[in-house]
């Protein structure tokens, strides 16, 4: 577990709040994030059922329940969505998903969406507080159909969610990405295998290579920054993954396989 400030700038912040420990969901570890603008916070991808406690602990370090203004959910997957129900309880915050996933959250046992925003397709410009703007930007078929990043302009770092994920071994845990070669083989199987096609990651980065980006922070693994922004993003276009490396069903290029 670690709790790293990634910027801050008088009343602007964008904190790494949790990183969940090895084995702690039995599954792949997992980055949880709060923008922190003044005193209203915004959680990103808050994480499974058993890493909520955690989260909300660390979450109450920085703020209240009652001034967390928004929750993101990248996408659909359980080691994003499957806390939510906790989280609906304890705060009154919006959350935001692709519209497209709207009608299935109800079997994470939520009962009301009327605190969902489904958002569309080609992402928006989402007003949290005065002063607080935060762009919700597509990422669609990387991995999910219905895929969301969160820009924040004040702090130049782009929330990926699974997008540069890395399954980092037990031991090699340094929380930034500096040499983007000693890297690959932690982000490599996992992208030809869970990104979609080509084609979805090339559009991909030519639209956020418009953006202002100092760091890319994914829903799992190391944070890239500096040079290692630029790295993974011209990696990340020119890769075949997905279904580039289908032979027929059922049957992947060998290096597609996990
Ligand atoms: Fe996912
Ligand atoms: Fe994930």
């Amino acid at each position: 577990m670690r709790n790293i400030t990634l910027f801050e700038n008088g009343e602007h912040k964008f904190i790494l709040l949790n990183e969940s420990e090895p084995g702690e969901e039995d599954g792949i570890r997992s980055n949880q994030y709060l923008i922190l603008h003044g005193r209203s916070g915004v959680l990103v991808d808050p994480g499974g059922f058993g890493v909520m406690p955690r989260v909300l602990a660390e979450m109450l370090r920085h703020i209240g329940p009652a001034e967390l203004k928004g929750i993101v959910l990248s996408h659909q997957d359980p080691d994003i969505v499957g806390g939510i129900s906790t989280w609906l309880e304890l705060t009154t915050a919006p959350v935001f998903v692709s519209k497209i996933w709207m009608r299935f959250l109800p079997h994470y046992g939520i009962r009301d969406m009327n605190r969902f925003r489904g958002l569309p397709d080609e992402g928006t410009r989402c007003s949290i507080d005065r002063g607080f703007e935060l762009d919700l930007l597509p990422a669609h078929f990387l991995h999910s159909e219905g895929q969301i990043n969160v820009y924040d302009p004040a702090s130049k770092i782009l929330f990926t969610g699974d997008i540069g994920a890395a399954t980092l071994p037990d031991g090699r845990d340094a929380p930034f990405v500096d040499d983007f070669e000693s890297h690959l083989p932690y982000i490599e199987p996992f992208h030809k295998r869970y990104m979609c096609s080509n084609k979805a990651a090339r559009l991909w980065v030519d639209a956020v290579s418009k953006l202002d980006i100092d760091m890319i922070a994914p829903q799992h693994g190391a944070i890239y920054r500096g040079k290692s922004v630029h790295d993974f993003l011209n990696w990340f276009r020119e890769l075949r993954c997905g279904i580039d490396l289908m032979k027929g069903s059922g049957i992947f290029e060998a290096e597609a396989s996990l």
